[in-house]
């Protein structure tokens, strides 16, 4: 389908594409050197190091043709079935050189081609090169974590124990400000993202723009009002600390008779540094298991303010941690959580054409009641990383996808750090440039500091 706006590109230095390859990427790529380094010394294995050595000489290669604005060159065939797909695209675009690539498609290329080096190999096959980081990461939000696991305790039993959700409408306002505090504390569980810890600690404090957590409420309500619960699925970002918030949600929606089942979308392959694999799902759950060792061990932080070893587990943190695990072991047990990979999720492809190239996934997530997309990367490929206006409306930016009657029920749960933007009141956008000495940049919209939660329902 044709796209009315140009995608953002890395040529255009206004943007942060342009930012992004020249300052993060060759940080992104010397840390999985670091890695593969650090990995292949510890090993005793003559040809895991010798395969080591060989990738960390592939990853040095492709900084250097990144950093030297060479031609993207074709990926090396690693039996991925989505590698013609890339290879097909690269020629549409015209073998572009890296600083005058689309920097949707240049960005998942890199961690597409980075993951050949891996697959190629015979001993390095299931590494994950930023496993150490999302490890790291989640242990050093341990004082969310556990404040978070006690007012889920505290929420999801007292659902438990109110037999019929009574239905006053005092009760249904305070049931809508739940709702919208879920929605809203699994939305900032993104602002904590590794692949902006090379350019900033994402810790400050944040603003939403646009709200439709109100609609969403109404039509789940409805839902369940009509006796028509069904499933809901969660379009994963990252692990760690967002993808705990994601279960939070999840066992929430469950919990309140607003799903029968959770239906979590994780990546197939390592996908911009931090994004959920099934290995890094089941750490977590490990990590709940057996807290004490997992969030007590000693040097156990990567703390980007350097602070010391934290006090012990007491008690009631250990206890309602263990609630956490033995609600979500069970929710697994009985298939009411699920987690369904899909290699789509690892293409270039933006989700203007999920309905053409992934038909299947398509087909699967109309069955939905409400599809969750979280965090940044989704959102640039909802609405195909284009230069939209920014007051354009969200259903329009998102294609196919935005059409009446399209079946998908689509909510955007996206801390902003890019440049598209939708949805926006007139003038504000302006509002939010002015004031910064390099007004032509939407550097507000970078931050993470701003969100928008917006919705379009394609079952109307
Ligand atoms: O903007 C920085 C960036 O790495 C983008 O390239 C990417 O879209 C995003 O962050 C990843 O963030 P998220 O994990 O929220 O998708
Ligand atoms: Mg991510």
């Amino acid at each position: 389908p044709g796209l009315p706006e140009k995608p953002y590109n890395i040529s255009d230095k206004n943007s942060f594409a342009y930012v992004s390859a020249r300052d993060r990427w060759p940080v992104i790529l010397t840390q999985a050197v670091d890695d593969v380094f650090k990995h292949t010394s510890n090993s005793e294995d003559g040809i895991r190091k010798q395969e080591g050595s060989k990738i960390v000489a592939q990853i040095a290669q492709l900084k250097y043709e990144l950093q030297h604005d060479r031609t993207i060159t074709p990926l090396e065939d690693d039996g991925g079935d989505d590698i013609a797909g890339y290879n097909e695209e690269l020629e549409k675009l015209g073998n572009p050189r890296w600083f005058d690539a689309p920097w949707l498609f240049a960005e998942c290329y890199l961690y597409r081609r980075l993951n050949t080096f891996f697959a190629n190999s015979k001993t390095w096959k299931t590494h994950d090169v930023f496993r150490v980081q999302k490890t790291n990461a989640f242990k050093s939000s341990r004082a969310a974590v556990l404040k978070l696991a006690s007012q889920y305790r505290q929420i999801v039993s007292s659902l438990k124990e109110s037999k019929e959700p009574t239905d006053t409408r005092e009760t249904a306002e305070t049931e809508k400000e739940i709702f919208t505090d879920m929605s809203k504390m699994c939305l900032w569980g993104n602002a904590t993202d590794l692949s902006l810890l090379t350019t900033r600690a994402s810790k400050d404090i944040q603003k939403l723009q646009e709200n439709h957590s109100d609609q969403v409420y109404h039509v789940l309500k409805k839902q369940r009002d009509e006796g028509k619960v069904g499933r809901v699925d969660i379009v994963l970002d990252n692990s760690g600390f967002e993808l705990f918030v994601d279960l939070v949600l999840g066992g929430y929606l469950l919990a309140a008779g607003f799903a029968t089942e959770i239906i979590f979308h994780p990546k197939s392959l390592p996908w911009f540094v931090s994004d959920v694999l099934l290995g890094d799902f089941a750490d977590l759950i490990n990590a709940l298991r057996d807290p004490v060792s997992y969030f007590d061990s000693p040097g156990n932080g990567y703390s980007p303010g350097g602070t010391e070893p934290e006090t012990p587990l007491s008690d009631s943190e250990k206890s309602d941690l263990e609630f956490l695990f033995s609600e979500w072991s069970e929710l697994h047990t009985q298939g009411k959580f699920l987690l369904r990979p899909n290699r789509f999720w690892t293409t270039a492809a933006s989700y203007w054409r999920l309905p053409s190239a992934a038909p299947q996934l398509f087909e699967d997530l109309r069955q939905s009641e409400l599809v969750i997309f979280k965090g940044d990367l989704n959102y640039r490929k909802l609405t195909a990383d284009a230069a939209w206006d920014p007051t354009t409306s969200f259903p329009k930016a998102i294609g196919e996808l935005g059409k009446v009657g399209s079946g998908v029920r689509i909510l955007a749960l996206r801390t902003c750090k890019a440049d598209v933007v939708v949805g926006l009141g007139k003038g504000k956008d302006a509002e939010l440039r002015s004031g910064d000495s390099e007004e032509m940049k939407r550097k507000w919209a970078w931050s993470g500091k701003w969100a928008v939660i917006q919705f379009w329902d394609g079952k109307l």
